[in-house]
């Protein structure tokens, strides 16, 4: 039977229009991550997913003067952040030619680290007349988890844990967040790094403070659960620092004092960090938590949150590690979520050292 004029033409459209509008629908966004001390770039496309990323840390830049020094960050990030653009691009067999946006950190951080992206990518979006956009950090690393195979349902609950930052917030929608909680002083990866260097380990201290806990007798010594006893999802960690330097001080000062007090710490941390989880799900009846931030590497908080989330029958979701800490994939994704809606900068280069994540533009 021959077909009828309206196949022949729903046939028409499929072959030969639908694929057009797949192409034009594509779109590939260069992220650049230049907040603190890694130089992170990479490529991500709306249809292919993430083609290629880079990074560049600056760890052993920093680490004789035991924690970054925004200065030579900025310097540092200028010399790589070209090159590292050049070696993403060739390893994602693009041309700049090819990109369709650039998304770039535009706070919060350090400012002169900020600058640097913000020159370059504002800039090369002007060059290649494609639309640039300021990503908040901190949405970078809320969303670096849905790069995954299998990303979480909406809504879910994010336990934000890095350097600069711990919260909670909830996430009804790509662009839609709740600030549940926070920390009300020190973030728990700076309280790491305090206790790191006030036990003499080396920069970065999150994950030399968890090596050497490991080692410590979890029975010596018992530190406090900051404002677990009373209502509410904000954290303070300053205070638990203050107790580590005093019980510190008061101690043999040996191998195995530094072992069980950094244990004793990281257990204070870990169990009020889970604490807050549970109740914020139980608070707003979600059953997802996503864990993001170089804090969210962490093992032993890995563990403590899995025996949570069984027996509150939670789904957890991670990044994978390399997307826990900085880098550019997570910038790309944030900005192509943002530039698809419609989002992107005017022709001047604005960066924010301080930026609530309760500003960021809704779609
Ligand atoms: O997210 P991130 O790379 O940078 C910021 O946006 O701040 O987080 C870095 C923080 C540092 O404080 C570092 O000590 C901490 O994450 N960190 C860890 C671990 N790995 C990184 N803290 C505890 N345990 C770890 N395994
Ligand atoms: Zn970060």
């Amino acid at each position: 039977m021959p077909k009828s004029l309206l196949v022949q033409a729903a046939e028409a459209v499929y072959v030969n229009i639908l694929p057009i509008f797949v192409i034009i629908d594509s779109m590939r966004v260069l992220g650049i991550e230049t907040s603190c001390d890694e130089t992170g770039i990479a490529v991500y496309d709306s249809q292919a997913g993430l083609l290629a990323h880079a990074l560049h840390s600056q760890v052993e830049l920093h680490a004789q003067y035991g924690g970054v020094v925004p200065e030579l960050a900025s310097r540092d990030h200028q010399r790589r952040i070209v090159p590292l653009i050049q070696q993403t691009l060739a390893a994602a067999d693009l041309k700049l030619q090819q990109l369709d946006g650039i998304a770039y950190t535009a706070g919060p951080g350090l400012i002169g680290a900020l600058l640097v992206g913000a020159c370059v990518g504002r800039s090369l979006g002007w060059a290649l007349s494609i639309p640039s956009v300021g990503v908040h950090h901190m949405e970078g690393h809320l969303l670096a988890v849905m790069l995954e195979a299998t990303p979480p349902p909406l809504p879910f609950i994010a336990l934000l844990v890095s350097g600069g930052h711990t919260q909670l917030i909830q996430v009804d929608a790509i662009g839609k967040y709740t600030l549940l909680g926070q920390s009300v002083d020190d973030a728990a990866g700076e309280a790491f790094d305090k206790v790191a260097r006030l036990l003499g380990l080396a920069y970065p201290g999150g994950p030399e403070v968890a090596k050497l806990a490991s080692q410590g007798d979890p029975q010596r010594y018992h530190f406090p659960r900051p404002m677990t006893d009373r209502p509410g999802l904000d954290f303070s960690f300053s205070g638990l620092k203050t107790f580590t330097v005093n019980t510190w001080h008061k101690s043999t000062q040996d191998q195995q004092a530094r072992a069980d007090i950094a244990r004793a710490f990281e257990d204070a941390v870990v169990a009020t960090l889970v604490i807050k989880c549970r109740r914020a799900l139980q608070q707003t009846g979600l059953q997802n938590l996503v864990v993001a931030g170089g804090v969210g590497a962490n093992q032993a908080l890995r563990q403590a949150l899995q025996t949570m989330a069984e027996k509150e029958s939670v789904q957890l979701y991670y990044p994978r590690l390399e997307f826990c800490t900085d880098n550019g994939a997570m910038i790309a994704y944030a900005g192509y979520q943002r530039l698809q809606h419609g989002q992107h900068d005017d022709l001047s280069i604005k960066v924010y050292p301080r930026w609530h994540m309760e500003t960021i533009p809704r779609f």
